[in-house]
């Protein structure tokens, strides 16, 4: 896994377990959908507004028809016989989360190349500061 972090980044108030399983779910996923031999990249880049972050995949990617279905509770792109194990809720939980941080979940991806969810964080403003 490769990853591109810079050293100072502002804070992101929030719930740590919940925003810890939202990473845990999508480097989760990006691993249980990636076949040995690709990779894996985590970003983040602030600006004055939004912290972005993203995690990219080389793996099996997913169908475009099947992209606005992806944040349903217990939708798995191959139903049953879906790679690996997993209920099909961890996105779910994961749009929930950041809807509940004033953040938001996008996702990027074509069949066969790969996979790219990106969060939006807001960037805390300081207020108190400037009155
Ligand atoms: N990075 C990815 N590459 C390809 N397909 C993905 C990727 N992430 C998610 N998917 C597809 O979206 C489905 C839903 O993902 P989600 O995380 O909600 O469930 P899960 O990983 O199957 O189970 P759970 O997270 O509940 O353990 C997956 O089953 C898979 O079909
Ligand atoms: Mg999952």
């Amino acid at each position: 896994m490769k990853a591109d972090i810079p050293e100072h980044l502002p804070d992101i108030w929030g719930d740590e377990e919940s925003l810890v399983r939202v990473f845990t779910n999508l480097i989760g996923n990006a691993t249980k959908f990636t076949p040995e031999g690709g990779n894996i990249m985590v970003g983040v880049q602030p600006n004055s507004h939004y912290i972005t972050v993203r995690i990219s995949d080389t793996g099996y990617g997913i169908p475009s028809d099947k992209l606005s279905l992806l944040f349903e509770p217990f939708f798995k792109v191959n139903g049953q016989n879906e790679r690996g194990s997993g209920s099909g809720l961890g996105l779910t939980f994961c749009k929930k989360i950041m809807e509940s941080h004033q953040g938001d979940i996008t996702v990027m991806s074509k069949e066969g190349e790969g996979t790219t969810f990106v969060l939006e964080f807001p960037v805390q403003m300081h207020t108190e500061e400037a009155s």
